[in-house]
């Protein structure tokens, strides 16, 4: 991803840019206390949970959970690729970024190509009104039901025939780098889009980045859409959101398959619909949407494909369903599409065919549940099976909960009984006793966690921590993450929290740090050196004992070498000068 860029340029960077000024230039701040507090850009929101530490240079929302470092920020805002975030940041620094050898994997987008498309877009448009041949194609129009004014929100063209039009009016080089001119073999190149109704995609800012075009009539291909290009990303872009980002505040938002969907769906009033561009649902497209509404209703075709590409939706959404998330599915009758539904049925039939939409717990179970016979035990197993790594992928919450609860009582099993079965115990509600306080059944973390998130939050304890090798031969889980963060730490000790994230940006672990440091994010101020330095120490007791431990057990299968026999002797003797010290420091504590 970013391997083209140095390291330390990100290190460096980091350490020059404040944070606090790169997110208040776009999303005003407000000083609390010692952080910075604005509504959440990221989720809809009445009062502010989204935070920024100068200190830590890091962002962080209590509601919808986004965080990370400046970069992250400008990449999830402004939807930039990292090594596009990185040049933006350095832009504003005046900072030239140095380049490893290799070229650069993404090229920098050429503003001019937005600016070339959203003439083309303007071009198409003209000809809808001024073309010798636009009769045909408001006709069409017409027949499918839409009014000049939706045509218009929309910003509905019109390709004429012929195969070089574009040509004669925008040069070249861009025609082809956004893929409106098709370059074939012997070097002709002609105009992709001819005589189509034309559907500019923008993107969430608003700039034109690709098209859709439908045939006037029953030729094939029915729909031809711009190809993946550098500015247009099709996992990634949603037909219609630009149009629906008002209404979808207050309505929620659907997602439907088609171009004339949304369009049609807007011509009756339901100005809040989306469409996939062709492909099925992306984690990416999901985020997308959840920045804009909780409510999201995914509208599927009432066939096999239909449900089939509802489960892939399930299965992308799972891991990102927080709480107050609210996912349903719309299975329309068969044969029908948004777009026909609404023509026969009108906005209030519609309305009312969307109120029986299932909630995605409840699809969920419904469709694991329909893979197995739960009148035998086997079944019941089998539903386990399939429940689990699904399950695991969801993050904790009332939702899971819900889930577990509902699948409990399906397989008549104590609902406890099945999170434990699940892998799940310890973090939902479901899997703690009755009756016991909350607190109480929270599951007290680990040594190895607290010190990976003591020094997340605070990394100048790293200095004092001593020779991070020490602990190579603990065997507890986390203990190499550890290793490598304090040894990250004492090379480069000016590191924020947010500049420590970067370094795992790649990397399966930087998104338990992330989590860590959700979690850990108010970790007190005070006394965090004795705490640390607490379970160093603890640390290193383990260590011994394990090695005493691994002495033991061998000396049970075989004879130690006197030079073990003498370590072990050393051990022992060690741990209990440990446990004396221990003793005595607590009766005088
Ligand atoms: P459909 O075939 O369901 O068409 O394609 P539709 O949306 O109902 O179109 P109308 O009502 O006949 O105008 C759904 C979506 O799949 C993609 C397009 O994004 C389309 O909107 N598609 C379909 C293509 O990309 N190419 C095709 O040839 C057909
Ligand atoms: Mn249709």
């Amino acid at each position: 991803m970013g391997g083209q860029i140095p390291r330390s340029f990100i290190d460096d960077l980091l350490a020059r840019v404040d944070i606090v000024d790169v997110i208040d230039s776009r999303v005003p701040l407000k000083k609390a206390g010692k952080e910075y507090k604005a509504c959440c850009p990221f989720h809809q929101e009445k009062t502010p949970s989204f935070t920024v530490s100068q200190s830590k240079q890091f962002y962080h929302c209590f509601g919808c959970g986004a965080h990370g470092s400046a970069i992250g920020f400008l990449m999830e805002y402004e939807r930039l690729s990292f090594p596009e975030a990185v040049r933006e940041l350095a832009r504003e620094l005046g900072l030239e970024v140095p380049q490893d050898a290799a070229p650069a994997a993404t090229p920098v987008v050429d503003k001019n190509l937005f600016e070339l498309l959203e003439q083309v877009a303007r071009w198409y448009r003209q000809q809808l009104k001024n073309h010798p041949q636009r009769e045909r194609a408001v006709a069409y129009l017409k027949r499918r039901g839409l009014s000049g004014e939706i045509a218009a929100r929309y910003e509905l063209g019109y390709a004429p025939p012929g195969w070089n039009n574009l040509e004669r009016y925008f040069e070249p080089r861009g025609l082809l780098a956004t893929g409106m001119l098709v370059e074939s073999e012997r070097q002709s190149r002609y105009d992709r889009f001819r005589d189509r109704i034309m559907f500019p995609i923008r993107n969430r800012r608003g700039q034109v980045i690709g098209f859709g075009g439908r045939v006037l009539g029953d030729e094939q291909p029915k729909y031809l859409n711009s190809p993946e290009t550098e500015l247009f990303h099709k996992g990634r872009e949603l037909y219609g959101l630009y149009q629906a980002r008002q209404s979808a505040r207050e309505r929620g938002i659907l997602v439907v398959e088609g171009y004339m969907d949304v369009i049609s769906l807007a011509q009756h009033g339901m100005t809040n619909a989306v469409a996939t561009l062709g492909t099925a649902i992306t984690g990416d497209h999901l985020r997308e949407l959840i920045r804009h509404t909780p409510r999201i209703t995914f509208c599927f075709d009432g066939d096999r494909a239909g449900e089939e590409a509802a489960w892939r939706a399930v299965e992308t959404a799972l891991p990102l369903v927080q709480d107050g998330l609210e996912l349903r599915f719309l299975f329309l009758p068969q044969g029908e599409d948004p777009d026909s539904m609404i023509r026969r049925s009108g906005a209030e039939g519609f309305e009312r065919l969307l109120e029986e939409a299932r909630s995605l717990g409840t699809f969920f179970i419904d469709k694991l549940s329909s893979q197995a016979d739960l009148r035998t035990l086997d079944g019941q197993a089998r539903l386990i099976r399939l429940a689990t790594p699904l399950l695991r992928q969801m993050p904790a919450g009332s939702l899971r909960e819900l889930i577990v609860q509902r699948l409990a009582e399906r397989i008549q099993l104590d609902p406890r009984n099945l999170a434990r079965q699940l892998g799940l115990a310890g973090s939902s509600t479901v899997a703690r006793p009755r009756g016991r306080s909350a607190a109480a059944g929270q599951r007290k973390p680990s040594a190895v966690r607290t010190a990976i998130a003591l020094l997340l939050a605070h990394p100048e304890l790293a200095q004092s921590a001593g020779e991070p090798a020490r602990f190579a031969e603990l065997e507890l889980p986390g203990i190499q993450l550890l290793q490598e963060l304090l040894e990250l730490l004492q090379q480069n000790p000016n590191l924020t929290t947010g500049a420590i994230l970067e370094h795992w940006r790649a990397r399966e672990e930087g998104r338990y740090l992330g989590k860590l440091l959700r979690q850990e994010f108010l970790v007190p101020e005070d006394g965090v050196q004795a705490q640390f330095q607490h379970i160093l120490e603890h640390l290193e007791k383990r260590t011994l004992e394990q090695q005493a431990e691994r002495l033991l057990q061998k000396s049970r299968h075989g004879n130690l070498s006197s030079e073990e026999k003498q370590r072990l002797n050393t051990l022992l003797l060690a741990l209990q000068g440990q446990a004396k010290t221990a003793e005595s420091a607590q009766d005088s504590g």
